[in-house]
C-alpha cells in the first residue's frame, strides 16, 4: 500500500513538472513524447526556436531556416553561415525531396593543391587557413528551402535568432571543454585573438553582437547579402589577405541542387536518404540491401553475429563507395547498378560466419577514406505532417579555425573532404579515388546521411547524425535498433554503436560498451579491434511517429542535444 502512494506521488510529482514542458518525459523506456510537432538538435536553443516558429504555424521548412541559423549561433562547433550541408524532405502530402548546399572548391582550386613539389601531400594545407576553405553554401540553402517551402516572412523566422545572438547564450560544461581544446589553434590560425578563444567557464553568456548584425543585412539584403554584398565582399578579403584563393566569383557562381533522394525498401520500410554528392543514400542503402536476408532480430542486439553482417556489410558498401562516388556534376555513378539486387545479392556470397573476409580480398584496392566528424544533425517534424532531416558542417571542430571577427563565424575546411592524391597514402596512411579528386567548382564527397523512414507508405522516422565516415553507421544502426531490435527511438540513439568502413580494416567500437568475451569472440574470429582507438560514434537526433501518431524524440545522450516538442 505504502509503496502504491509512493507511486501515486511520484506520478502526480511528474505530471506537475510536465505542465510546464509541453514534452512528456514518459515513465516507460520512450523518449520525450508531443502530441504535435518536434524539434530535435545539438542545442537546447536551437530546438526552442525551431519549436517556436512551428507554434507560431509556420512549417517545418521555417523551422529548418531558424534552427540551422540559431545553431550557428549557439553550436558554432559545426552550426554554421561559413559551411554546407543537406536537407531530405517529406511532405505532408508523401511527396519526397533533398536539398543540396554542399561547399564547393573554388575556381582557382586544382588536383594537386595540397601536394609539394615532389608530390608528396601536405594534410595540414586542406585542414587548417585559408585554403582549406570551400566555397559556403549554408546561406544559399536557406534561401533556397524559403523560396521553394517557407510560409513565413525570413525576418520573422530569423528575428528570434538574431535575438539569441545579441542576448547571447549560455556556454555549456561540453562546450566549455571544447572551446578550449581548440583556443590554441583559434589564436595560431587568426594571427589575433577572437570571440571564442577567450576563456569561458560553463554558465558563461557569449553574445555575438557581429553575427547579429550579418543576419540583420542577411534579412535587409538576402541571399545576395552574403554571396556579392558586404558580407561577401568582407568575407573575399578577409580571405584573400591571408593568401586565399576563394573570389567574388565562386560566391556570385555558387549554386544549391534540388536532388532526387536515394530511396531504397529494406523490408517494410522505405528509406529514403542523401544522394551524391553524399555517399550517404547510397551507401546506407547498400548494407540495408546486403543485411535483408539475415535474422537480425533472431541474432540480437549487438550480437557476435549481428556484429559480424553488419561489418561484413559495411566492409563491402565503403569499399564501393571508395571507389565510385564523387560529384555527380563532374563523375558518372551508376547508382542504380549499385544499389541493385543483382550486385548486392553477390557481394556477400564470400562471407562466412566462420571467420572475418579481409578486407584487402574486397575490390577495389588500398583505398581508405578520410573524414573528420564534426559536423550536426537536426531533425523536425510540423502539425501538418511535413518532416526534414538536415545535416549540416564545416567539417572539423570550427572549421578551418578562421573565424571572421567582423562578421561573427567560422569558415569551413571542407576542402579535406578531397582526396587530396587520389591512389596515394597522406601522411596518416590514408589515401582517396579519382572520383573524388579536386576540381574547380567540383563538390567533395560527404558521408552525411540525413534520412527519413516510411513504414507502410506513412511517415515513420526522421534522423541523421554527425560523425565523417561513421555518420552512415550510426544511421544505419539507429534504424535497426528500432526496427529489428524493438527499441524506443530515445533507446535506439543512445544504445551503443561500432562502426567499419572496409579500410582501415578495423572495427571500432565505442568505449566500455561491449563485453571482454564478445571482443575475444570477434578476435577469434579474424576481426581487428584496437581498443585504443575507441571513441564515441556519432550523434543522432531522430523523431518517430508513434503508432498512436504521438512524436517521440531521441536527442543523444553523448552530447547536449535536445527533445522540444508540443
Ligand atoms: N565533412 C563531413 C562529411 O561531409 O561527411
Amino acid at each position: 500500500m505504502k509503496k502504491l502512494l509512493l507511486l501515486f506521488v511520484i506520478l502526480i510529482l511528474a505530471a506537475c513538472k510536465n505542465s510546464e514542458n509541453p514534452i512528456n518525459k514518459s515513465l516507460s523506456k520512450l523518449g520525450p513524447t508531443a502530441d504535435s510537432a518536434m524539434v530535435v538538435s545539438a542545442r537546447e536553443e536551437a530546438s526552442s526556436i525551431g519549436l517556436d516558429i512551428l507554434k507560431k504555424g509556420g512549417n517545418a521548412f521555417d523551422a529548418m531556416i531558424a534552427t540551422e541559423m540559431a545553431l550557428a549561433v549557439t553550436y558554432p562547433f559545426a552550426g554554421n553561415l561559413g559551411g554546407g550541408g543537406f536537407m531530405v524532405y517529406r511532405k505532408a502530402n508523401g511527396e519526397t525531396g533533398s536539398l543540396d548546399y554542399r561547399e564547393k572548391a573554388p575556381l582557382a582550386a586544382y588536383k594537386k593543391m595540397y601536394q609539394d613539389e615532389e608530390g608528396n601531400v601536405m594534410p595540414e594545407k586542406s585542414m587548417y587557413g585559408s585554403l582549406a576553405v570551400g566555397v559556403p553554401g549554408t546561406v544559399a540553402g536557406i534561401f533556397a528551402t524559403h523560396k521553394k517551402m517557407g510560409s513565413m516572412p525570413i525576418a520573422e523566422i530569423l528575428e528570434p535568432v538574431i535575438d539569441l545572438a545579441r542576448r547571447g547564450f549560455i556556454v555549456t560544461q561540453k562546450q566549455s571543454k571544447t572551446l578550449a581544446n581548440y583556443r590554441k589553434l583559434f589564436l595560431r590560425e587568426n594571427r589575433d585573438t577572437i570571440l571564442f578563444a577567450k576563456s569561458y567557464q560553463a554558465g558563461d553568456t557569449i553574445k555575438n553582437l557581429q553575427l547579429a548584425k550579418t543576419l540583420e543585412r542577411i534579412v535587409q539584403n538576402g541571399k545576395e547579402e552574403f554571396y556579392g554584398g558586404e558580407t561577401g565582399k568582407k568575407l573575399i578579403a578577409y580571405l584573400q589577405e591571408r593568401d586565399g584563393i576563394m573570389s567574388m566569383e565562386d560566391l556570385l557562381k555558387y549554386q544549391t541542387h534540388w536532388r532526387d533522394p536515394i530511396t531504397v525498401k529494406y523490408k517494410g520500410l522505405n528509406i529514403i536518404s542523401m544522394p551524391p554528392p553524399s555517399s550517404g543514400g547510397i551507401v546506407l542503402g547498400q548494407i540495408l540491401k546486403m543485411l535483408e536476408p539475415y535474422p537480425l532480430d533472431e541474432f540480437g542486439h549487438n550480437s557476435l553475429k549481428s556484429i559480424q553482417v553488419l561489418t561484413e556489410a559495411e566492409r563491402r558498401a565503403y569499399a564501393d563507395r571508395s571507389f565510385y562516388l564523387g560529384d555527380p556534376d563532374f563523375v558518372a555513378i551508376p547508382v542504380e547498378t549499385l544499389l541493385s539486387d543483382a550486385y548486392l545479392s553477390g557481394r556477400m556470397d564470400n562471407f562466412s560466419f566462420e571467420k572475418a573476409t579481409p578486407s584487402s580480398s574486397i575490390s577495389y584496392g588500398e583505398i581508405p577514406i578520410y573524414e573528420s566528424d564534426e559536423t550536426t544533425h537536426y531533425s523536425i517534424v510540423d502539425k501538418y505532417g511535413n518532416a526534414v532531416a538536415v545535416t549540416t558542417t564545416l567539417n572539423g571542430a570550427y572549421g578551418s579555425k578562421m573565424y571572421i571577427e567582423e562578421l561573427g563565424f567560422f569558415l569551413n575546411n571542407e576542402m579535406n573532404d578531397f582526396s587530396a592524391k587520389p591512389g596515394v597514402p597522406d601522411m596518416f596512411g590514408l589515401v582517396g579515388a579519382e572520383a573524388n579528386s579536386i576540381v574547380a567548382g567540383k563538390k567533395m564527397l560527404s558521408s552525411m546521411t540525413p534520412t527519413i523512414v516510411e513504414k507502410n507508405d506513412e511517415l515513420w522516422m526522421t534522423l541523421g547524425s554527425p560523425g565523417g565516415s561513421t555518420i552512415i553507421t550510426s544511421v544505419l544502426q539507429t534504424i535497426l535498433n528500432v526496427e529489428e531490435f524493438g527499441m524506443s527511438m530515445q533507446e535506439a540513439v543512445d544504445a551503443p554503436r561500432f562502426h567499419h568502413q572496409w579500410l582501415p580494416d578495423e572495427v571500432l567500437l565505442e568505449p566500455n560498451a561491449f563485453d571482454a568475451r564478445l571482443l575475444d569472440s570477434l578476435k577469434l574470429k579474424g576481426y581487428h579491434i584496437d581498443q585504443n582507438e575507441s571513441r564515441i560514434i556519432g550523434k543522432v537526433d531522430a523523431i518517430r511517429i508513434l503508432p498512436d501518431g504521438r512524436l517521440e524524440g531521441g536527442a543523444d545522450r553523448r552530447g547536449d542535444d535536445s527533445a522540444k516538442g508540443y
